[in-house]
């Protein structure tokens, strides 16, 4: 190799994008489903999905959808149940609402084809201006700053900014940074990296520095602050809320599950019925349900977080061997292998080895 080939090659990364391409070009993630094939459709309910969700769970719940929802087409045109019943677990419902009413937008309003420009698409519900930025620049490659958690951590990382999250004086520097280090090459490539590096080196805890293709641009790192940057959020105590549902099972060892009304927590998706608290559940069995009940066993309760309060869900086991006349469209029997899709936390209630026990 000539020396002028040589200095070529090690010539310093000349600006920050320049050095995160490079690492991702060789450590990125290049084979995520709504890469390939890469549509406007895909990326935005992949970006939708990802909001609150790590890539690990999505992409199940991404393929599934797709298969169910090929296009927005189908997706406007779909019965919302069908398309709650595809996010059931995810959480965060108010998504999937928002998602199914954008779609019938795009369709009315925009002929089937999503905008192009981060300010139409955010006018769709549900896509604040990250999410628009990483939409046009992944479906369309149009210049446009992203500003996730991930982004957000490796940015005030870089810039060393010890604002509190959350604050106009940590949400404002970082978007003008956003828009100073997104290059206008390679925009859809340099959108992925500041999340994978985010979600890969630049962690919240214990960042891979000696790794970072940043490091040596990182205020942070030289002043050793990483670990304090960004600060923690001051977040007041979510207050407890408490409920209790029934695991109500037939002789053939069936489920009762009830269809929540559509609005509030996890509007219109299958879930045990719920009762008060002190509820005489022996009665109530019988007066709601037409059930003699046979056995009742308490199991132990489990805790949700919402992002405004935390759920401790106590459940009662009711065994009724003549089970009747509880059918209609909101409220069924269902066997293991029928059931819809509910809740996260009231899967992993029905799926402990307290419920399969046999009786
Ligand atoms: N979080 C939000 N969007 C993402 C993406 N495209 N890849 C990885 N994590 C993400």
């Amino acid at each position: 190799m000539t020396t002028t080939a040589q200095t070529a090659t090690e010539r310093a990364p000349a600006t920050i994008a320049d050095a995160l391409l490079a690492w991702f070009d060789v450590h990125g993630r290049h084979d995520l489903p709504w890469q390939h094939p890469r549509s406007a459709y895909r990326v935005w309910v992949a970006e939708i999905m990802l909001q609150q969700t790590q890539v690990a769970t999505v992409i199940d719940y991404f393929n599934a959808f797709m298969a169910r929802f090929p296009d927005v087409h189908t997706l406007a045109a779909a019965p919302s149940d069908d398309v709650m019943a595809h996010w059931a677990g995810l959480g965060y419902y108010a998504r999937a609402r928002n998602l199914h009413v954008a779609a019938q937008a795009v369709v009315a309003e925009h002929g089937g084809e999503f905008p192009q420009d981060v300010e139409s698409l955010m006018r769709l519900p549900g896509i604040g201006r990250s999410t628009a930025g990483a939409i046009a620049a992944q479906a369309f490659g149009v210049w446009a700053p992203i500003l996730d958690g991930n982004a957000k951590r490796v940015i005030a990382r870089l810039a060393a900014l010890e604002a509190t999250p959350g604050t106009a004086a940590y949400e404002k520097p970082l978007w003008q940074l956003a828009e100073r280090y997104t290059p206008r090459t390679r925009v859809t490539d340099y959108t992925q990296a500041i999340m994978d590096l985010g979600a890969t080196l630049c962690t919240r805890s214990r960042p891979a520095c000696e790794r970072c293709p940043l490091a040596d641009r990182c205020q942070a790192y030289a002043s050793a602050r990483q670990a304090h940057i960004p600060a923690p959020r001051k977040r007041a105590k979510r207050p407890l809320r408490e409920t209790r549902v029934l695991v109500i099972t037939d002789a053939d060892n069936r489920v009762l599950l009830e269809k929540r009304p559509p609005s509030g927590i996890w509007g219109g998706l299958w879930s045990l019925p719920e009762v008060a608290l002190d509820a005489n559940i022996a009665e109530q069995c019988q007066a709601q349900f037409g059930l003699a009940v046979e056995h009742i066993t308490e199991l132990a309760p489990i805790e949700h977080a919402f992002t405004h309060f935390q759920l401790r869900i106590h459940a009662t086991r009711v065994h009724s061997r003549h089970a009747t006349r509880i059918m209609d469209s909101s409220r069924q029997w269902f066997a293991d292998s029928a059931r819809p899709g509910v809740p996260a936390p009231i899967a992993k209630l029905l799926d402990s080895p307290q419920h399969t026990l046999a009786l």
